[in-house]
């Protein structure tokens, strides 16, 4: 089932979780991400752990750091894995995700 979230509610720099899909939703210049609530190093939950600087996801478990539009690790010491996305559209003024 796709879940829909109002794209009004989400504020940029802010991490806002779908906790039915293991999901989070980032909004970063106007566009809305959507990625695999897990950091790819060692698991920990960016809905609880996560913050947003700049353009990167911050995992404060270890310092993992992630560019948001690339999903690309921009810290290699810690783990070579991008974030893991989920498939986002636009309808309206929804976001829709579906995994
Ligand atoms: S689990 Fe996220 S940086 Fe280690």
């Amino acid at each position: 089932m796709p879940v829909r979230v109002r794209i009004g509610d989400l504020a940029d720099g802010e991490i806002y979780p779908v906790p039915e899909l293991n999901a989070i939703l980032v909004k970063l210049g106007g566009e809305v991400h959507a990625f695999v609530d897990q950091c790819p190093h060692a698991n920990c939950n960016f809905s609880l752990n996560g913050v947003v600087e700049g353009d990167a996801l911050v995992c404060i478990c270890h310092y993992g750091r992630f560019d948001i539009r690339t999903g690309r690790s921009l810290t290699p010491e810690l783990t070579g894995e991008p974030l893991k996305r989920i498939g986002v559209r636009i309808e309206g003024d929804e976001a829709v995700l579906e995994r």
